[in-house]
């Protein structure tokens, strides 16, 4: 049978269905699509890993790309694998990731496997620090990302965007990522490759 990729209004229409949270994504008038999410009270980290992502956030994600079949998670950390099964990337030895690597050059990583990239890399310097690893160049992160198959997604939870070469992604979608009082914004941007 012949794959049919789906488009973002069956992606937001399957989230709604199948998250059953409020209808917070829309396809804007250039075709990109826009939105918020508050992730209310379930803000936890489960791992309690510093930096780790709040509850929902994988759910939600993964609601998203009902037809991505491998994920690679980048900057894994204690990435809550029941929620999103997939591959891992870390620098940190002791996390036991699947490949022990660094993101900004991603060597040992076979890249042409995976349809769905999760990267959630460290902020600032101080955030760094937590790790005992230096600030990360994105934009280096983002050029090892071009070895991925054509019509793969990174998902990249930030508070900036990153640079990015406009012949090698397009910006499909960006989300802004509210959690409580006192909690950074941040923004989730989705590249198509
Ligand atoms: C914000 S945390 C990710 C937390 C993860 N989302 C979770 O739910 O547990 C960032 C992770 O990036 C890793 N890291 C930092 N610099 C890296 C690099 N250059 N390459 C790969 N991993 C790196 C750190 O070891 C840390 O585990």
């Amino acid at each position: 049978m012949a794959h049919v990729a789906l488009g973002w209004q069956d992606r937001i229409d399957g989230y709604v269905r199948q998250t059953g949270f409020p209808r917070s994504l829309f396809v804007a008038g250039d075709g990109r699509v826009v939105g918020t999410w508050i992730m209310g009270n379930d803000y936890r980290v489960k791992s309690s890993y510093y930096g780790g992502y709040p509850a929902g956030y994988l759910r939600r994600v993964r609601a998203l790309f009902p037809d991505k079949r491998r994920v690679l998670h980048l900057f894994s950390g204690k990435v809550d694998l029941a929620a999103c099964p997939g591959d891992t990337v870390d620098f940190n030895p002791a996390l036991n990731p699947t490949y022990l690597d660094d993101a900004q050059s991603l060597a040992a990583v076979p890249l042409h496997r995976y349809d769905l990239v999760l990267a959630d890399p460290p902020y600032s310097v101080e955030d760094c620090e937590h790790y005992g690893t230096s600030m990360v160049k994105r934009n280096r992160v983002m050029r090892a990302l071009a070895g991925l198959p054509a019509g793969a997604h990174v998902v990249w939870l930030d508070q900036v965007l990153p640079m990015y070469r406009k012949d090698t992604f397009t910006v499909e979608a960006v989300i802004g990522m509210v959690k409580s009082t006192n909690h950074r914004f941040r923004v989730v941007t989705i590249f198509r490759r």
